[in-house]
């Protein structure tokens, strides 16, 4: 399998299959646009599994993914999308970085669930950008970011119950999208969903079991993925 691209956690490889790649998981981990790094051996496998049962969940909820099989431990059989450089944000309760831009107090609920859009871009350091930015910098058409809004919150609202019933809160998490290579007008929700991806916090002790462990420094980021893994039923 060729290498198409690499990421800082993930490796996109070709696959014999027409129209597929392969998303393959790396025990790379790095948080602040790269600034910090570690590698962690167990991570990606982690990162992959919870990501197939994720993408599995939200799919059968009627989002469509990219997710076809999983091929191994640490990868799944995608379809192959052009990735739409946003990065969208659900927060369901405030942390991370909306709470120092707008000063708010960590852990206050937005009902209705907020939806924020960042300028995939690792030399701007992704940053936050409207409706009216998307459109004059020409990223996507009015028609896809209504889609994608609707795709987002739709996938936000099934995941968040999902862990509920975990016991876990979904603080936010971030999607990407992508345009289908055979039909450009299909909107595939693409990348992962991991504890990479979002925040997940313990609903009695608001304890973080996600990246927020490495970011900050708050324990074993493996220990917590595997917590999350547990609650799923996965491992
Ligand atoms: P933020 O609070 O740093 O804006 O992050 C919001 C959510 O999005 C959080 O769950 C982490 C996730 N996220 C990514 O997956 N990749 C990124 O590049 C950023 C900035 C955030």
């Amino acid at each position: 399998m060729q290498l198409l691209y690499e990421g800082k956690a993930k490796k996109l490889l070709s696959s014999p299959e027409p129209g597929m790649v392969v998303v393959q998981f790396k025990d790379s981990v790095t948080a602040g646009n790269a600034a910090k790094k570690a590698e962690i051996s167990g991570k990606g496998a982690l990162a992959s599994a919870i990501s197939i049962k994720l993408l599995e969940v939200v799919s059968a909820k009627g989002v469509p993914t990219h997710f076809v099989k999983k091929m191994d431990e640490r990868s799944f059989l995608a379809r192959q999308v052009e990735i739409i450089p946003l990065e969208i944000v659900v927060r369901n309760w405030a942390a991370g970085s909306i709470v120092k831009r707008l000063g708010l107090e960590r852990g206050k609920i937005f009902e209705p669930p907020l939806v924020e859009f960042f300028y995939k871009s690792d030399s701007l350091g992704d940053p936050l950008i409207g409706e009216s930015h998307i459109q004059a910098l020409g990223l996507a058409t009015p028609e896809e970011v209504e889609r994608i809004k609707q795709l987002a919150s739709k996938a936000n609202s099934v995941l968040k119950e999902y862990f509920l019933a975990k016991h876990l809160k979904l603080i936010d998490l971030k999607f990407e999208f992508g345009r289908a290579r055979k039909n450009h007008k299909e909107i595939l929700l693409a990348d992962e969903i991991s504890p990479d991806t979002m925040r997940l916090w313990d609903d009695q002790t608001n304890e973080s079991l996600d990246k927020d462990v490495f970011r900050e420094d708050k324990g074993d980021l493996l220990t917590a993925y595997r917590a999350v893994a547990q609650r799923m039923g996965l491992i």
